[in-house]
């Protein structure tokens, strides 16, 4: 393979500028060049794809968002839109593509595979919801940005003795809610993977009261509903002061940390190797700190799973 591509699609994670700035320089290092494609498979399917340098992706490791842009493409689920971006990948001469992104991404991907196009997927969402892997690109910086958020809330709620509903991300998937209830000491978590019950939540909130303990923490995760709905429901039970926060798109925000860099930097690597080797139709990912390959169309089949044992310990911790 002498030449290959490379897009972010879906919602941006932090990190995927380190994982984009993999893919190139190691591309190059093996004397391969590197097309970005521009706006996810909206960019594919349009032609909006141009040669990257070295010096492309330079400064972008630190940087939130991509330099690549990103978008959904609907047009991509149809027949009709895959071809036209196989045709733009022929024209250009592009022999595999790295797709960094989400679910949406990986059904992208996914068709691609099934058209015959080499193409290996890297997992870049805060939603940690991508089979394969234990971790995404951008988890963690998201759980630092909520974590920074619940400790800000925590102070007010101490002072006004209040209780606090903050909603976060992960769409269909409670893992930001979890890893960050778990973190920020939340009272209660609600996430999609685990079945709860509304009289229960009062009770454990009376249950503190009773005890002196007069602020509380109830992260929601959006896949279980609206942080609203859960606040007039609390306050309709008892006579607590609720208060809602949706924290919203500052989650995908920001500087990626440390690990985001490190796991970005590792997979977009990986991803250019397994090209290299020939093996596409492939995603990578990191288990039990080993950076990982899966046929991609069998990672997609699985179900994203949570561990269930931390949120038994979020519940026995904060009794
Ligand atoms: O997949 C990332 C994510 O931020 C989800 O957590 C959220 O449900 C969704 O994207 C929001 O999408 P949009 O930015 O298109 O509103």
């Amino acid at each position: 393979m002498k030449r290959i591509g490379v897009l972010t699609s879906g919602g941006d994670s932090p990190g995927m500028n380190a994982a984009v700035r993999a893919v190139v320089r190691k591309a190059i290092y093996h004397n391969v060049e590197v097309y970005g494609i521009y706006h996810g498979y909206a960019g594919l399917i349009s032609g909006h794809i141009e040669k990257l340098e070295l010096g492309s992706v330079g400064d972008i490791i630190h940087r939130g968002g991509t330099k690549l842009y990103t978008a959904r493409c609907p047009e991509f689920k149809t027949l009709e839109g895959q071809m036209k971006g196989i045709e733009q990948l022929k024209k250009f001469g592009i022999e595999g593509i790295v797709v960094i992104g989400g679910d949406g991404s990986y059904q992208g991907a996914k068709k691609l595979t099934e058209h015959g196009f080499p193409c290996v997927g890297v997992p870049g969402t805060i939603d940690n919801d991508i089979p394969g892997t234990d971790f995404t690109i951008g988890f963690d910086t998201a759980l630092n940005t909520v974590i920074d958020a619940i400790d800000k809330i925590r102070d007010t709620a101490t002072s006004h003795e209040r209780t606090y509903v903050i909603e976060v991300m992960g769409r269909h998937a409670g893992d930001i809610a979890l890893w960050t209830g778990l973190s920020g000491g939340a009272e209660t978590i609600l996430i999609p993977e685990a079945n709860y019950d509304m009289e229960d939540v009062v009770a454990r909130l009376k249950r503190g009261h009773e005890r002196g303990k007069k602020h509380s923490i109830i992260i929601v995760a959006e896949g279980v509903g609206s942080a609203s709905d859960v606040s007039k429901q609390i306050e309709e039970a008892t006579n607590l002061e609720t208060r809602v926060t949706v924290l919203g798109h500052v989650q995908r925000g920001g500087s990626p940390s440390a690990f985001d860099r490190v796991l970005a930097s590792r997979l977009g690597a990986r991803a250019v190797e397994l090209l290299l080797e020939g093996k596409g139709g492939r995603c990578v990912g990191i288990q039990s700190n080993q950076i990982v390959d899966h046929d991609i169309i069998e990672a997609l089949a699985q179900k994203h799973t949570i561990d269930l044992s931390m949120y038994q310990l979020s519940q026995e911790l904060s009794i």
